[in-house]
């Protein structure tokens, strides 16, 4: 009984990935050429997904700063990511997404609060938890966040 009911949980949870971040995906591609601006969204970009490349932006400034041995400064307020509004609000508001997002936040903290000894590790697990969220909900950008791992 748990069996079946965890298969159509899988099921369903397949389902709306693939039918979600499929706009975020193209709008990944339409993103890098700066010849098109408008958005493929046809209700206009969520909140959320604007927040989202505020992130991908701030997270690219960071590793710079971890990569020239520089302190990490941390100018985005992240904790938004539980707050904002999504393309998808269901999604959002989901469980699995709020545990990603808590994890994503605390990697946040671990960096804000690194040494310049702990601040690579502390960086890649910050992309780690990105690519987690991403996985498991929005495979969409997961190319475009591969781009912020640190060479290994
Ligand atoms: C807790 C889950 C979660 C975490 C953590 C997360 N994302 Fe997202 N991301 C999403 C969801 C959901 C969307 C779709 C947003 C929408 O359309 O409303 C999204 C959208 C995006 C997009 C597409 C935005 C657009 O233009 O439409 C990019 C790029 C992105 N995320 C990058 C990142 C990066 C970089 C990180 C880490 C620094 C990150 N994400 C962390 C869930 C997450």
């Amino acid at each position: 009984m748990r069996k079946g009911l965890q298969l159509i949980t899988i099921l369903v949870m397949s389902f709306m990935v693939l039918h979600a971040c499929t706009d975020a995906a193209k709008n990944t591609i339409v993103e890098e050429k700066p010849v098109v601006k408008k958005s493929l969204n046809p209700n206009g970009d969520s909140e959320l997904a604007l927040l989202m490349r505020k992130m991908f932006a701030e997270a690219k400034r960071m590793k710079k700063q971890v990569q020239n041995g520089e302190e990490v400064t941390v100018l985005l307020d992240h904790e938004k990511i539980l707050s904002a509004h999504a393309t998808e609000p269901k999604k959002a508001a989901s469980a699995e997404y709020k545990t990603w997002g808590a994890a994503y936040l605390a990697g946040i903290e671990t960096l804000k609060n690194a040494t310049p000894e702990t601040a690579e590790t502390a960086y890649k697990s910050l992309v780690q938890s990105c690519m987690n969220c991403h996985k498991a909900l929005c495979p969409g950008p997961v190319v475009k966040i591969k781009k912020l791992k640190m060479p290994a």
